[in-house]
This record gives structure tokens, sequence and C-alpha cells, in this order.
């Protein structure tokens, strides 16, 4: 396994990788990798000759109060665990290598990013759109894998994706979570022992919800309603918000007459966690 730290070596080899008609199956982390991120790995192993996964917390996407600084990182665990799961390259850049001086351009997202975690974390995925457009043009990808747990992320670059016409397939990759039921999250390591039994039932209140869709309830407010309730009733968290949106488009709607999202985000402590359910139309 190669690691590459800087963007021209990385580039040169995914170019020697096209004249070679090699494709490039591409995962993008924040490193810390866990079962999440080695489910992303695994299913790229399988569809690409050259496997790449960059490691970068990217600062354009943390708020001023959020963890840039605190993010875990354990580079020497994430290369084994790259190892584990066949990866050809890590490309594991410095902030000073992705933005040597202060950006003369900026992304900024016009529709899918005013709402759910959009909403709370201004500029986020303008951040996050910035750092992938670099990625992509570095890493050169023929396919690219992203967690559906993060299912406004996938949203918001799946737009990226086909606004400017990048050549990139993209693939949803479904959430892997503990066994009882909570997401795997790099930040779950925030989590204290009781607020780690308690953020389960986040997943579980959205179950509850999927159930009631799927038992014929079409109205979003009931629906909404009774997930909140249910989350506030079990954990000590502050809900950030539930929501009942269109999928992939994420517009508001008052009855489930499509594909639908019904996520939810809660605060606890030190973290705050995410999750979601996507229902095809029945
Ligand atoms: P990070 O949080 O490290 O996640 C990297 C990828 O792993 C994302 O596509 C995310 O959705 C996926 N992932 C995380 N937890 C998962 C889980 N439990 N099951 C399935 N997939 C999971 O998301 C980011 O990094 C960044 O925003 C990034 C895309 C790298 C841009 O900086």
């Amino acid at each position: 396994m190669k690691v590459i730290r800087t963007i021209n070596e990385m580039q040169q080899l995914a170019l020697q990788c096209k004249k070679e008609n090699k494709s490039i199956g591409f995962v993008a982390t924040m490193g810390y990798l866990h079962e999440g991120h080695r489910k992303l790995l695994s299913s790229a192993r399988k569809e690409n000759d050259i496997l790449v996964a960059s490691i970068f917390v990217n600062p354009l996407q943390f708020g001023p109060n959020e963890d840039f600084e605190r993010y875990p990182r354990d580079e020497e665990h994430d290369e084994q665990v790259a190892r584990e799961e066949k990866v050809d390259v890590v490309f594991i850049p410095t902030v000073d290598e992705m933005y040597p001086m202060p950006m003369s351009l900026r992304l900024t997202m016009a529709r899918r990013a005013n709402v759910l975690c959009g909403k709370s974390r201004e500029g986020h995925f303008d951040g996050v759109v910035t750092v992938l457009t670099k990625l992509f043009h570095i890493v050169l990808p023929d396919r690219a894998y992203f967690g559906l747990k993060d299912a406004q992320q996938f949203a918001v670059v799946d737009a990226l994706v086909e606004d400017f016409n990048f050549p990139i397939e993209l693939r949803g990759i479904p959430t892997v979570r503990e066994q009882y039921g909570l997401a795997k999250s790099s930040r779950n390591v925030y989590l204290s022992e009781e607020e780690r039994e308690k953020a389960k039932y986040i997943y579980q209140g959205l179950q509850k919800g999927q159930d009631l869709i799927r038992a014929g309830e079409k109205r979003k407010e009931i629906i909404v309603n009774e997930v909140s309730q249910f989350i506030k009733s079990y954990t000590h968290g502050k809900i950030d918000y539930v929501d009942l949106l269109t999928y992939p488009k994420l517009e508001d709607i008052n009855t489930v007459n499509q594909r639908v999202i019904l996520a939810a985000a809660v605060y606890f402590n030190q973290a705050r966690l995410i999750d979601n359910v996507i229902l095809e139309e029945n």
C-alpha cells in the first residue's frame, strides 16, 4: 500500500492509471476509520482496479464552534485498516497542501443544504463540496463511495456531480450500525457509557416512524410528532431536528407520496448525532 501526501504525486498516479485503462474507486474520509468506512472500502474494492482512500479532516466544513481541533485522529490505526481492506493508495494531505492560501473561488450550495444539518451547520456543505471538488480532480475516480448515514451529504454530492458533470459514478452505501442500532460514527467516542445506551433510541424512533408510514400513515405532521416524542422521552439529548422530506431533492412535503427521508439529529453532551431512514414509494 502506498501512502501519498502530495497532490502532485496523487494526481500523477491517477493519470497513469487512466493511461493504463485501470478503473479508480475512491473513498473520501476524515479518518478514525471504523466499520462504516470499512464497508465503503470493501464495496469499492470489489468494483475497481485501483482503490484510493483519502484521509483529510477538512477545516472548511467545520463551523467556528465545532470540533475541528479535537476531531479524533489516529493515522497509524487508519493505515492498518486501509491495509486490511486492501487499499492501494492512501492519500493523506496536510491542510497546507490542500489549502496553501485562501481560495479565490467559492462554491455555495443553492439547494439541498438549507434543511436538516445544513440549517444548523451553516456553510458546512459548501465546505464539503469544495473539498470534494478538489479531491475528485486530484484522484480522478471512476466511482466514488459515500455512506447513506450522511444522507444529506450524499444528496449534496449527487448535485455536485450532476451540476458540474463530473464523470463519476456515485455509490450510496447503507448505514453500518452497532448491534443495538446506533449508527457507527467517528464521533461516538465522545459519548459517555450512558449516552451510548440512550443514543440507540434515535434509530428506534426513526424505525417507529418508518413503521407508521408502512402502515399507511401519510401525514408528515403526525409522523414527525410521533418520532420527536419518542426520541424526547427516551434520551436526555436535545433534539436539533426531526424532519421528513423528499429524497434526494430534500424538498418539503405535507404528505408522503414519493421517496422520502425521515431524519433526526440530537445533541448529546459532547456530540451531535445524526441518523435517517430512506423510504421508497409504496
Ligand atoms: P467521514 O465522516 O469520515 O465519513 C466518510 C464516509 O464514510 C462518508 O461517506 C460517510 O457517510 C461514511 N460513513 C460514516 N459512517 C458510516 C456508517 N456508519 N455507515 C456507512 N457509511 C458511513 O463524511 C465525511 O467524512 C466528510 O464529510 C468527507 C466526505 C470525507 C468530506 O470531507
